[in-house]
């Protein structure tokens, strides 16, 4: 919906939600762009979408943190406010539009790293006071997840129905997710420890094979054998996951195979990939399989940067013609942290007129959520 339709001050966003402009504006089938940005970690991105399709999507990746093995966040913050302004600038230029088009600002508030958070927080506050546009807070993990509904134009856009299942698989967060409606989640399950996409960086770490590791992992697991070793498995209740005794089960057995000979990592290491791998596909089909069969749900959903593995995706598709699941992959793009997911979030709120106040504060933990 374009705000020449709307004339409100930005003071006016509370009782902009129950305006009737803006319903009538909906039905009408006028358009809504929103501007995404992302800067929850140390990927900074920003994003237009018009309705759902997807204008634009840029991204800066941080590689000063490659040399250290891992995320260092007062580098990440640092980065972020060097390119969060020229990304902006950029997507809004490949999209085509002015901030005079834009109906309003959607913002990763949280969880992440909180000097990142704060990075983008703040841009999209002082961009939404200097433009009188108004501003809308959003979960990353829901982010992720709702990124199964970003269209981009010429391509099958096939999406999940409601409800549907999906699990969840980052670098800091593994859940299954019963998703009703696009802003009605509930968490049927979560670790208890561990992410997934940690345990996959981790071996890569013990293997001195880079970072990020889950894509380096990937890609030797395709080469060597699956079925060669195998690593403790947890044993939670529910639909629960654990992954810190996995990673310590490689931990030790690589420390007694390396102790017996030194060559050991570099002569086996496509083999433990694809076995460490595959132990881990194992893990997360096992609790999702549950789920389907305890809520009776068929859409199921991959989303989060390790629904990129090749292994994972083949596997969903397979265990989905067996069990006549309609699976949902998301894109590459959409896998990692991108600014669309936010985008398509921010659309879904925009639709339901929820917008964030002015002295809304990043939360760095999914716990502050109260979800
Ligand atoms: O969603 P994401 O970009 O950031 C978070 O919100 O955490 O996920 C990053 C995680 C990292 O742990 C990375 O190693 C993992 O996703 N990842 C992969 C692959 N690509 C990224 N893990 C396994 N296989 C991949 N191909
Ligand atoms: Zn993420």
């Amino acid at each position: 919906m374009s705000r020449h339709y709307c004339i409100l001050t930005y003071k006016d966003t509370n009782s902009f939600c129950n305006f009737a402009g803006l319903n009538l504006a909906i039905f009408i089938g006028i358009m809504t762009t929103i501007l995404g940005i992302e800067s929850s970690c140390d990927d900074t991105s920003a994003a237009v979408i018009r309705d759902e399709f997807l204008l634009s999507n840029v991204m800066a990746s941080q590689e000063v943190h490659r040399q250290y093995g891992g995320v260092i966040p007062e580098l990440a913050s640092r980065a972020h406010q060097q390119n969060i302004l020229p990304v902006v600038s950029q997507a809004l230029k490949q999209a085509g539009v002015t901030m005079e088009d834009v109906d309003a600002i959607a913002f990763t508030r949280g969880p992440g790293l909180l000097g990142s958070l704060l990075v983008g927080t703040s841009f999209a506050k002082g961009l939404s006071i200097s433009t009188n546009t108004p501003l809308i807070e959003v979960n990353h993990l829901q982010g992720h997840i709702l990124s199964h509904f970003v269209k981009v134009e010429g391509r099958d856009n096939r999406s999940p129905q409601f409800p549907f299942l999906c699990l969840l698989v980052s670098g800091g967060h593994t859940q299954i997710v019963r998703v009703d409606e696009p802003l009605k989640f509930e968490i049927l399950g979560h670790t208890i420890d561990d992410a997934v996409g940690e345990a996959f960086d981790k071996c890569a770490k013990l293997m001195g094979l880079g970072y990020p590791g889950g894509p380096i992992v990937d890609k030797l697991a395709k080469e060597g054998d699956p079925e060669r070793f195998r690593f403790a498995k947890p044993n939670i209740p529910d639909l629960n996951y654990s992954f810190s005794g996995i990673k310590t089960s490689l931990l030790y057995f690589v420390r007694d195979m390396v102790a017996e000979n030194p060559n050991f990592l570099e002569e086996n290491k496509a083999d433990l990939c694809a076995s460490f791998q595959k132990d881990l596909i194992d893990i997360l089909m096992k609790k999702l399989i549950l789920a389907a069969k305890q809520t009776g749900i068929k859409d199921i959903a991959i989303a989060g940067g390790v629904s990129a593995n090749s292994g994972l995706r083949n596997r969903i598709v397979e265990e989905g013609q067996k069990r006549g699941w309609n699976t949902f992959l998301p894109e590459f793009k959409f896998t990692t942290d991108n600014a669309a997911m936010i985008a398509i979030t921010g659309y879904f709120k925009y639709q339901k007129g929820i917008f964030a106040p002015l002295d809304i504060a990043p939360l760095s933990r999914a716990a502050e959520y109260g979800d």
